[in-house]
């Protein structure tokens, strides 16, 4: 079965031609880091004024890698949510036309999905139940994932996205953008231990995440230290710091998480999935729950639409399609309220 997807959530063009789910025949990624660099973030309008110069292009490009013709697809996929309205729209239209112009299936993927599906290439099968730790720049969810398709949410964050957290760090620290990799690049000149970052308390007990006050320390400490006046050294010791601190938080929680519920699989995927530290880490835990943990190599753990077609080939199997009035949902949740764990239910509304 073949499947054209398109990701167009943030600031990636993506497509990707996918044989069963599990062969990747081209995935193409435009990225727009450079246009947004000088801004440090994202410009919602800059990214869709992008995405709609370059889909056709990219689209293209995946065809043409894949060596095959528009018709030869079995269907479409494209991220339908959450993510910025704008963007999400120019990747959503253009799979709508596609669809309906060939008469094809379109599947609508939620994107936190899609990136739990991009370990399924270079992984074995995933065993379930399993417990997904999804971190990226707009999100940090702890799932408990019982069967193919019914996730559970057991933390998430209450203020900040883990990436949103590394990126914000970065500005503070004269970085750049986007600052997961760089705060990643400078920590290893740094040292962890310099500075000791404590683990947020949350108020009401439950075992949620927390960056925000993270945040605020590495602000204090900067201005603190030298009236803000950075040396190479306290720089490379801060992102050292708050690195440790980041990953400390997700290993141990997701530990938590998933003690006493007999997972066989650990899966840890999103942009942040990259960092080494948080690898090495998530190794640990899931030795310690004697499970063998999957991470999705690096072009496969941030933004790109291999992991969309991965995630709607399930759905295609099961002929669970959308009506071609389908549309951008920046509210798609991956679960129902009936899902949340019971620990947290009825208490905070939940937005992932
Ligand atoms: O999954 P992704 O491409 O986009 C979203 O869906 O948000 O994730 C991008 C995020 C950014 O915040 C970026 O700083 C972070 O992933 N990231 C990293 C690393 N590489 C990317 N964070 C920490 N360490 C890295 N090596
Ligand atoms: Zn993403």
């Amino acid at each position: 079965m073949l499947i054209l997807a398109i990701e167009s959530s943030c600031d990636e063009t993506a497509a990707a031609v996918v044989r069963d789910g599990r062969e990747i025949l081209s995935s193409v990624i435009s990225s727009q880091i450079d246009l947004h660099r000088p801004y440090g973030g994202v410009v919602p309008e800059i990214a869709s004024r992008d995405h709609l110069s370059k889909i056709d292009p990219v689209v293209e490009e995946a065809l043409l890698e894949a060596r095959i013709e528009l018709e030869m697809i079995d269907g479409v996929a494209v991220t339908q949510g959450p993510g910025l309205i704008g963007s999400l729209l120019v990747g959503v239209c253009y799979a709508k036309a596609l669809a309906f112009g060939t008469g094809k299936p379109i599947v609508g993927v939620n994107h936190i999905e899609g990136h739990f599906y991009s370990v399924v290439f270079e992984n074995p099968a995933i065993e379930y139940p399993a417990m997904a730790l999804i971190v990226s720049g707009g999100h940090t969810n702890l799932f408990h994932v019982a069967e193919e398709g019914k996730y559970k949410v057991v933390s998430r964050t209450r203020d900040d996205a883990a990436g949103e957290a590394f990126d914000k760090a970065a500005k503070m620290l004269g970085l750049g953008y986007p600052g997961g990799p760089i705060i990643e690049k400078i920590a290893q000149k740094g040292n962890a231990d310099a500075f000791r970052f404590t683990m947020p308390k949350i108020s009401d007990g439950r075992p949620d995440l927390s960056f925000s006050g993270l945040k605020t320390a590495l602000s204090k400490l900067i201005k603190g230290n030298n009236d803000g006046v950075l040396s190479e050294s306290f720089v490379a010791d801060a992102a050292a710091s708050f690195q440790y601190a980041v990953v400390e938080q997700l290993a141990e929680t997701t530990l938590k998480g998933a003690r006493g519920l007999k997972v066989k699989t650990l899966i840890v995927a999103g942009g942040v999935a990259c960092n080494l530290t948080l690898r090495a880490a998530m190794e640990k835990v899931a030795n310690k729950l004697s499970v063998p943990v999957y991470f999705p190599s690096k072009h496969l753990s941030t933004d790109n639409a291999a992991m969309i077609a991965a995630a709607a080939y399930p759905k295609l199997l099961r002929r669970e399609v959308s009506p071609i009035s389908m549309t951008a949902d920046i509210t798609l949740r991956l679960q129902n309220v009936d899902n949340i764990d019971s620990r947290l239910k009825g208490k905070v509304k939940y937005r992932l």
